[in-house]
């Protein structure tokens, strides 16, 4: 599926809930953002529809979103539904970790094999306070109970805000010595609602890496030799290996070196709206057609419309007035 600058279209990314049982500082406003509606909300056989046809198209990556998406009842049947659609070789989801410990099994015998886990400090009470009440002893169990079961790869996501988490930049990177994590970096970046945004608080991926210099020389990584299962390249992490380290540290330059020229990716909201860019409010409505009843060659239809009007990229890093509207927990990151 190419898009109007000749992109490869092949990763959807779901949102299936916009809760979450936290409320990290950098995400959300502090009491949080209104909640959609039970019927605002995509049924699972409305998501499942829309995944059936992107599939047909081209779409063989999927990755379930949030809010947190392990919030949702009954993810593990999703779960099995998606990895079960034929065409759909890579799938995959993104959680804060909290409920990973108790999941962990169920959604590993769903057919999930991989995993993408938030983690942006590995002091509880700093934990605590960035994510608003959030316990790090359960992420972390969360995180063990899903090496142990056999997810590969697992892959720690920590965005770097100045004067919150830089001082653990190190301490992140270490833990690629003795475990076979993807540490990840990333760069703050602005959404909507964050009363927290602040352009002096981003560190660039470039003074991430000179801090993580100091540990022993980094070398780069071939993107497509990620291990796990297939489908590994094209993501937006640049990927290099510290000395004899197990794991692999990743740095997504969102900002200070974007990567839309190779975006490969489509958004699908949790309320139904097809998202072709993060950083771009255009959306299109799949929601209502489909309760309209439409037929797949409509679905089909706005779906190519969506790539159609994918912007060939961001300039969010030239100077950011606004914040956008829709929180990250809205859009799924
Ligand atoms: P894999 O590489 O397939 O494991 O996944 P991923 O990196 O695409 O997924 P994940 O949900 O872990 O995303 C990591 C971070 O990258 C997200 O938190 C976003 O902050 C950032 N990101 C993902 N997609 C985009 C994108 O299209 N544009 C920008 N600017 N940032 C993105
Ligand atoms: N800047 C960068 N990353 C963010 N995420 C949420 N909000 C932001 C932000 N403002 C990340 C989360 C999660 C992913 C889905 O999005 O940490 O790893
Ligand atoms: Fe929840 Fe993820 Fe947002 Fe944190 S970043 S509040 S865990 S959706």
């Amino acid at each position: 599926m190419l898009d109007r600058a000749n992109r490869n279209i092949e990763y959807l990314r779901v949102s299936i809930t916009d809760r979450c049982n936290l409320r990290c500082v950098y995400c959300m406003p502090e009491g949080g953002v209104p909640g959609l509606s039970h019927e605002a909300i995509l049924r699972y056989e409305e998501i499942l529809r829309i995944v059936r046809v992107a599939a047909k198209k081209g779409i063989r990556k999927v990755r379930l979103t949030g809010g947190e998406p392990l919030v949702r009842k009954d993810v593990v049947s999703l779960i099995k539904e998606i990895a079960a659609i034929p065409g759909i070789d890579d799938l995959s989801l993104t959680t804060n970790g909290i409920l990973l410990g108790k999941m962990a099994e169920g959604l590993y015998d769903a057919g999930l094999r991989r995993i993408n886990i938030s983690l942006d400090s590995l002091n509880p009470v700093r934990f605590g306070e960035l994510t608003r009440g959030g316990d790090l002893r359960a992420v972390l169990d969360g995180i063990r109970r899903a090496e142990e079961t056999g997810f590969d790869p697992i892959k720690i996501n920590v965005v770097a805000i100045k004067g919150i988490n830089d001082n653990e930049i190190r301490e992140f990177a270490r833990l690629t010595l003795t475990r076979p994590y993807h540490v990840r970096f990333i760069e703050f970046m602005p959404t909507g609602g964050i009363a927290t945004w602040d352009g002096g608080r981003i560190i660039t991926a470039d003074e991430i890496m000179d801090k993580i210099s100091a540990l022993g020389r980094l070398s780069a990584v071939n993107q497509d030799s990620q291990g796990g299962q297939k489908a590994k390249a094209g993501g937006p992490a640049k990927l290099y290996k510290l000395p004899d380290a197990m794991g692999i540290l990743g740095f997504i330059s969102a900002l200070s070196n974007h990567f839309c020229g190779s975006c490969n990716r489509l958004r699908l909201t949790a309320d139904g709206k097809l998202r072709p860019c993060l950083f771009s409010e255009t959306e299109i409505d799949i929601k209502a057609p489909l309760r309209s009843g439409c037929g797949d060659a409509e679905l089909s239809r706005l779906i190519s419309l969506a790539l159609a009007v994918k912007p060939e990229g961001h300039s969010i890093a030239g100077g950011i007035k606004d914040k956008y509207r829709r929180s990250m927990s809205k859009i799924g990151g």
